[in-house]
């Protein structure tokens, strides 16, 4: 295992859409298992392929008890509430070297789908920080960044 270079956002490959994996083999455990230890030195919620500099779909969320590797995930579903929290990413970070945080707008629960590292498809429901975290994460495979669902950048903090 090894510790990866977590880019800035400003790095064009944070704004391109992921490829899907195909081949679950050992390249993809080692990129898991990097991912894995790098998002824990940095103590965050989640972490997504393209902050590592690689354009697949793949991203981990490690929230409390819950630990999960997603491969090619889809919210499925979700419910129709939503609410507003603080959220900062690991790759926006502020003068200080540290993550700035602010309010976004979030589903309160989703269903994702996704693949295992051993290619099986898997269902699991979230809801609460979690789900939050899966829905930031998820969005990195796809170019976006929690800035863009800012709408009120003077609550900083
Ligand atoms: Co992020």
């Amino acid at each position: 295992m090894a510790i990866r270079k977590i880019l800035n956002y400003t790095e064009p490959i944070l704004r391109k859409k992921t490829k899907k994996v195909e081949e679950f083999d050992s390249e993809l455990h080692e990129l898991l298992d990097d991912m894995a230890e790098t998002l824990a030195k940095a103590n965050g919620a989640g972490l997504a392929a393209p902050q590592v500099g690689v354009l697949k779909a793949v991203c981990i969320i490690d929230v409390g008890d819950i630990f999960y590797e997603f491969i090619n995930p889809q919210i499925t579903e979700h419910s129709t509430s939503t609410n507003v929290h603080d959220e900062g990413c690991l790759s926006v970070l502020g003068k200080n070297g540290k993550s700035v945080f602010y309010p976004v707008e979030r589903f309160n629960k989703v269903t994702v789908e996704a693949y295992n590292r051993h290619g099986e498809k898997f269902k699991v429901k979230l809801k609460g920080f979690p789900a939050r975290a899966a829905q930031h994460e998820i969005d990195h495979l796809n170019g976006i960044i929690f800035l863009d669902h800012v709408t009120d950048f003077t609550v900083k903090k």
